[in-house]
């Protein structure tokens, strides 16, 4: 399989999905061999009769996009960004607790399977729970695969996928040696749904939002805006969103966030921002 002709198919039927070609020029070598697997699988011989048959078969639309997913994820991620979340998420709470909510509602979008859902609990029970003022995170983890979802419920991951996670952490929330699966404490609170986002987002509304390495990477700007939108309708006032360390926002809603860091944590401006000068 020459590069080339993948890279041109590319270009050619990622913005028929809406998605952009600059996200994946970096990590096209895994999405090509799928595409070539699964038009070899329909014995056809090269891209360009990939493309004839995509003209006469458009339920094959949906293989070229589950195709075209990229599904790498691992604990705590870009671990300074969550060093910075930790710093933020005391006042999080305070929020929770003047807004007299129960809980600490987050909202993982694309969360691949369960790395990042998993990885806000250790924070919660090491770092969170012995303030002052503390309440529980609940989570929601949604992703549009419903076998990487499969294996977030499992909760059993090899080591590699812990390796920025803080080592004294490991011991403590997970059993094994081979395959590190969660303990029980550190499973409580969390569900997994089923979404593309694209089409459908939850109902309810969140403290803390991630949405990393999806939307704001693959997405093309339009649907980048519809997306962000969709987050905004749903982070209470003063909530926090966490999108990619290497990503950035559309413009449409930047008027409605304040930047805290340069690693992707922004919080939503309250409805009375920006506060009255007192005089
Ligand atoms: C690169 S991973 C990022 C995982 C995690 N957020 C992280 O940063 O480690 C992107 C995830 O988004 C999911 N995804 C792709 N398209 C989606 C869509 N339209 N709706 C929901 N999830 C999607 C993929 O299945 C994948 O699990």
């Amino acid at each position: 399989m020459k590069d080339p002709d993948c890279v041109n198919f590319l270009q050619q039927i990622l913005p028929k999905l809406h998605l952009r070609w600059s996200g994946f020029q970096r990590v096209r070598r895994q999405v090509c061999r799928r595409l070539r697997n699964r038009f070899l699988k329909l014995g056809l011989e090269d891209f360009t009769s990939y493309r004839t048959y995509l003209l006469d078969h458009p339920d094959e639309w949906s293989n070229v996009d589950a195709c075209c997913r990229i599904t790498i994820s691992r604990f705590y991620r870009d671990a300074v960004v969550f060093e910075q979340l930790c710093q933020v998420l005391p006042t999080l709470i305070q929020l929770g607790q003047e807004r007299r909510d129960s809980s600490i509602c987050c909202w993982c979008a694309g969360c691949a399977s369960g790395e990042e859902v998993y990885t806000l609990k250790p924070i919660e029970h090491f770092r969170l729970s012995g303030l002052k003022l503390f309440l529980p995170l609940h989570i929601l983890g949604t992703d549009i695969d419903e076998y990487l979802l499969s294996r977030a419920r499992r909760g059993c991951y090899p080591k590699g996928t812990l390796k920025e996670l803080p080592k004294p952490w490991i011991a403590k929330a997970f059993d094994g040696d081979r395959q590190y699966c969660l303990k029980s404490a550190f499973r409580e609170g969390i569900e997994f749904e089923q979404q593309d986002i694209r089409k459908q987002m939850p109902d309810s509304l969140f403290h803390l939002i991630l949405c990393r390495y999806l939307a704001f990477t693959y997405f093309e700007p339009m649907l980048q805006q519809k997306v962000l939108q969709g987050i905004l309708d749903r982070l209470v006032p003063e909530g926090i969103l966490v999108i990619g360390k290497k990503e950035s926002l559309p413009i449409n809603g930047k008027s409605q966030l304040i930047k805290l860091s340069s690693t992707g944590i922004y919080q939503k401006k309250s409805a009375n921002y920006p506060p009255s000068n007192p005089r």
